[in-house]
């Protein structure tokens, strides 16, 4: 059916376009839920895993920025998806930058964005999430939460510090997980926490915060891709990592969009015609998995990390779990390929394990022979 759907879709704008799937999905989420089911539901116990305490019904998940708001948390889950990251929302409701600030690269298959982190802000979206939450206050789905600062630049120091935790406050008791979006590379500013010191002191309001108010909200960090899928040693990156660990984060998410664009099809000139912006889809692919490898190296395998950029297939959701990702997620390739991807994925996955010879999806991550080359 998308097949009908994408060459209308692709007449508008891509932010247009995005924003009226939203909408539609917004509408679908009160429909009656068997019509969804008869069209997507896929459901296998090998896909199962019991992570941070709880079950998550298939590693497949929405990556943050395609429900910044938590509109359409029913119609996600519906569709497919194991989990939904909401976000990135920051304390301050925020309306992004200018417009146009988001580009199909169909060529690629990609997107190009500097939305600018745009959001209702944490206290709206906060009251969103309560009404999916069941009556002891846990998501009917898993629903992770990404915050970022408020994109503002006179925000900067304890000031944005500040700023992320009072979305913490507000949104942690609400969510399964939270990510702290460290990496958004389209900020005006072009600051992020991610330099030591900054990651450092942003993690020890946040644990403080979290300790205060009793609760154990697994808390994620979530990385620039590295700039190529051949680096096996960055001290810089081994300098956050410890920080991470030393505070005891429970996760990683490798990894946000990136201002690189090697390797693209796309003609130059329409390249310098979009400008700045992050680029997502197959072309970040290995680039974001050679990130989790580095993780799952440098960690030891000891905590789940989330594998996301460029998964568009059973294939490349599967080279992101054997590289050491326990879930996965997608943005970019619903743009391209519509819904019914998750359920192709899922069921993929589950030709993969048997063609590997593996039980479940749990005994497939970190299974990469390329991760050897790190030891
Ligand atoms: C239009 C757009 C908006 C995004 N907004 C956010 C965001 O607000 N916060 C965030 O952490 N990541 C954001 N992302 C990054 C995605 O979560 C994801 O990391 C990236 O797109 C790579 O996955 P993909 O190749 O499946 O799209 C955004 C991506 C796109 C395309």
């Amino acid at each position: 059916m998308y097949r009908l759907i994408r060459p209308l879709l692709f007449r508008l704008n891509a932010e247009r376009a995005h924003t009226w799937s939203v909408r539609a999905a917004r509408l679908l989420q009160h429909a009656d839920g068997s019509v969804l089911n008869a069209l997507y539901a896929y459901q296998d116990e090998r896909l199962e895993q019991t992570i941070w305490g709880r079950t998550w019904p298939n590693p497949v998940g929405l990556a943050a920025g395609a429900d910044k708001n938590g509109v359409a948390l029913r119609y996600w889950h519906g569709i497919g998806f194991g989990h939904v990251e909401v976000g990135s929302v920051s304390a301050q409701p925020c309306s992004g930058n200018t417009r146009p600030r988001a580009f199909r690269l169909p060529d690629d298959e990609a997107l190009i964005n500097r939305m600018g982190l745009n959001n209702d802000g944490a206290e709206a979206v906060a009251e969103r999430l309560k009404q999916y939450t069941d009556a002891s206050g846990t998501p009917q789905g898993i629903v992770g939460v990404n915050l970022a600062k408020t994109h503002d630049p006179s925000i900067m120091g304890a000031a944005g510090r500040a700023d992320f935790c009072t979305s913490f406050r507000q949104l942690a008791p609400h969510a399964t997980y939270v990510a702290l979006n460290v990496s958004c590379p389209n900020t005006e500013s072009g600051k992020t926490f991610e330099s030591p010191d900054a990651l450092d002191a942003l993690l020890d309001d946040i644990f403080e915060v979290r300790r205060e108010l009793a609760l154990d909200v697994p808390v994620l960090v979530k990385l620039s891709p590295l700039l190529t899928e051949h680096v096996v040693f960055d001290s810089a990156l081994d300098t956050l990592i410890d920080i991470a660990q030393d505070h005891g984060v429970h996760g990683y998410i490798a990894s946000n969009t990136t201002p690189d664009r090697h390797g693209l099809q796309t003609d130059r000139d329409r390249l310098e015609a979009i400008g700045r912006g992050g680029l997502s889809g197959p072309p970040l692919h290995a680039r974001s998995t050679q990130l989790i490898r580095y993780l799952y190296h440098t960690t030891g395998g000891g905590v789940p990390i989330i594998g996301v950029g460029g998964v568009d297939s059973a294939e490349t959701a599967f080279a992101k779990i054997q590289a050491g990702a326990s879930l996965v997620q997608l943005y970019t390739a619903l743009v391209y390929h519509g819904p019914a991807l998750i359920k192709s994925i899922k069921q993929g996955l589950v030709r993969l394990l048997d063609t590997h010879g593996f039980d479940s999806i749990q005994d497939a991550v970190g299974t990469d022979p390329a991760l050897k080359r790190f030891a």
